[in-house]
């Protein structure tokens, strides 16, 4: 039997590729108004109007009932801050779950609040393991599954890495991907958008070849060295085809540090994107050259050939079914890539991965639903 009560369900998100999968969230569960009572919670581990404010009016999402305020820090400055201050909330709260998505430090940071003191907690982009413990978001992925009691999965090997972890098969359900269900809702706003225009890519109709960057990850821009053997390739390209490079503010911030002999050549370096305009020129690129995690499976859904400057992936299945390759930071690798994935004409689209359908979030409210009446049965 239904239960009458509302399913109070608060939602964590802390940083800019969060904001993408609680949209398709919370739009999911507002259509459920019957059955969920939500709470939107922003630790503010990104701020910047641009890494935030931007993505709640495109996303279509609510103003955060609560915002933690916490900002940047070192990783353990941060972890702490988000968890002291999402405590309160949640004993004042008392939802019957707290979800939350992703890798990043407020993930980790407000499952463990949860963990500790008897609240159920659901990760959302569960399972994925790049098993590179020097990624901070390796670590984040496997403690939060550790202690979480529900286990979202959106592709199929990461049913097996949560097995061999020892996670018991029925906390696990495969559901999808819920930033492809963002993407398959708002893809269709990209059209009006003058983005394309303003950087002067789209001439008489036609879009001039283009290649576009993004980099934030601690490996490849917090190392000089390392920093500059990307920028050099970037450099390169930028002679023959246009390059643009919209900039997040960890890598801009890197950037300033470095010295003036180092140079993007004419790699058009632009202010960090708001979703919209950003999946405008995601969907037109030539190349995507990226180390986020999150744009290797847009890109895949999309069709547009990625590289990504990493040595793994924790999203094997943007290798196996997708357009996605992996490319050492070194220049000349960088450069060679590049010119194969660019001399290729249009590759033959492959399979989509399996339930990256748009559908991912009503998966999850169903799951949730179940969940919630068995707790009711048995209590
Ligand atoms: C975080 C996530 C990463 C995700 C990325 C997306 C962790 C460990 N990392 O990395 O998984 O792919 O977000 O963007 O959680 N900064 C600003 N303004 C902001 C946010 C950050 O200036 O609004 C600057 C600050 O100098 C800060 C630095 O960027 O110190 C790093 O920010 P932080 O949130 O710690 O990690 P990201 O590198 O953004």
């Amino acid at each position: 039997m239904m239960s009458s009560r509302l399913i109070n369900v608060l939602h964590v998100v802390g940083a800019r590729p969060n904001f993408v999968k609680v949209a398709a969230l919370m739009h999911a569960m507002a259509a459920k108004k019957k059955v969920f009572q939500q709470t939107l919670v922003h630790t503010g581990q990104h701020y910047d109007p641009l890494m935030s404010d931007i993505f709640f009016h495109q996303l279509e999402m609510p103003v955060p009932d609560i915002y933690l305020d916490v900002g940047s820090g070192t990783h353990a400055v941060q972890t702490a801050l988000i968890m002291q201050r999402f405590e309160s909330v949640v004993l004042d709260r008392k939802p019957d779950w707290v979800v939350v998505v992703g890798d990043v430090n407020s993930t980790l940071a407000c499952a463990l609040v949860c963990a500790k003191i008897g609240v159920r907690v659901a990760h959302v982009e569960a399972g994925l393991r790049s098993f590179d413990r020097g990624m901070p978001e390796e670590i984040n992925r496997v403690l939060t599954d550790q202690v979480s009691d529900l286990l979202l999965t959106s592709e199929e090997i990461a049913q097996e890495n949560l097995l061999r972890e020892g996670i018991p098969s029925q906390k696990i359900h495969f559901v999808g991907n819920v930033m492809i269900d963002t993407l398959t809702r708002l893809l269709p706003l990209t059209d009006g958008r003058s983005v394309l225009r303003d950087l002067g890519l789209d001439v008489d109709k036609q879009v001039k070849p283009f290649v576009l960057v993004t980099l934030h990850r601690p490996s490849n821009v917090d190392d000089p060295s390392v920093l500059l053997e990307i920028a050099s390739a970037l450099s390169a390209l930028a002679k023959n085809i246009t390059v643009i490079f919209p900039v997040h503010p960890r890598t801009r911030e890197r950037f300033a540090g470095l010295d003036q002999s180092m140079s993007l050549g004419q790699t058009q370096l632009i202010e960090a994107l708001g979703y919209l305009d950003f999946l405008a020129l995601e969907r037109q690129a030539a190349l995507v050259v990226t180390d986020s995690g999150g744009i290797q499976e847009e890109t895949t859904f999309l069709g547009v050939p990625c590289l990504t400057v990493r040595p793994n992936t924790e999203r094997p299945v943007t290798i196996s079914q997708g357009t996605n390759r992996l490319v050492e930071p070194i220049a000349e690798k960088i450069l060679a890539a590049a010119h194969l994935a660019l001399e290729k004409t249009k590759t033959t689209p492959r399979q989509k991965p399996s339930l990256w359908d748009g559908h991912a979030a009503k998966r999850i409210v169903d799951v949730l639903r179940q969940e919630n009446e068995a707790a009711e049965a048995g209590r």
